[in-house]
């Protein structure tokens, strides 16, 4: 059993993910993680992430592993616990460059297959290309999708109290990454033809999850 949640940010991706694996009994795999513990590697080491082919060349080293357990997700960079790390806004602005080379992604596209291979009772996996790409045999198909303002209204929420941002600032920075991640040539960010899109403008994080819950059980008859 393969839930694939794709979606650009503050669409509620990680809630829902994490919510619903909890209910259904499923591992969760937060991909974006991935992106961004490679990123924070990146910038610890000094590699410039505008340079393509330096982050290239550096893309095998850092030892990513990735916690699956939704009630506790965590990733560890080379052993060290970076969790918290990774959420820094300078993680932020530059993810979608790093994320944009092709050593990177394939990468982490395989730790990605292999995550969810050996997940006993099935895997929630939540991305830009999981439903396209990286599982693209997944059973139930999501694409999360919500106006500019909401999401930008919810990520502020998610940052209060770490660093101070303005609403502005931040839906331009979340508009400016869902362009960058939707037009890079490797793997861009987009609905699968199968995937079912929920739109999550007015519905509570409480109706999302029970809307992809219904879809996976009448897709699965659990
Ligand atoms: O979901 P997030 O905001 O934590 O993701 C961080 C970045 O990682 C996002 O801007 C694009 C990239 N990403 C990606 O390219 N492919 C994925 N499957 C997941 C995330």
């Amino acid at each position: 059993m393969i839930v694939a949640i794709d979606g650009p940010s503050g669409t509620g991706k990680s809630s829902t993910s994490k919510a619903v694996a909890a209910k259904l009994g499923l591992s969760y795999l937060d991909t974006g993680a991935q992106y961004r513990a490679m990123t924070w590697w990146m910038l610890s080491n000094g590699i410039d992430v505008d340079d393509a082919s330096a982050v290239a060349m550096a893309a095998d080293k850092p030892v990513i592993v990735s916690g699956t357990d939704p009630g506790a997700p965590t990733v560890t960079v080379d052993g060290v616990d970076a969790t918290g790390p990774i959420r820094t806004q300078a993680v932020t602005a530059a993810v979608s460059a790093v994320s944009a080379v092709p050593e990177v992604r394939a990468r982490l596209v395989r730790l990605q297959r292999a995550a969810a291979a050996s997940a006993p009772e099935g895997i929630v996996v939540e991305g830009r290309d999981i439903g396209t790409t990286v599982l693209p045999d997944a059973t139930v198909k999501i694409f999360l999708t919500a106006s500019p303002e909401a999401r930008a209204a919810r990520r502020n929420g998610e940052l209060k109290g770490m660093e101070a941002t303005s609403l502005q600032a931040t839906r331009e920075a979340l508009v400016k990454r869902d362009a960058a991640d939707s037009g890079r040539a490797a793997s861009p960010l987009a609905k699968a033809d199968d995937a079912v899109e929920v739109d999550t403008t007015e519905l509570t994080l409480e109706q999302v999850v029970e809307c992809v819950v219904t879809l996976v059980e009448e897709r699965t008859s659990r």
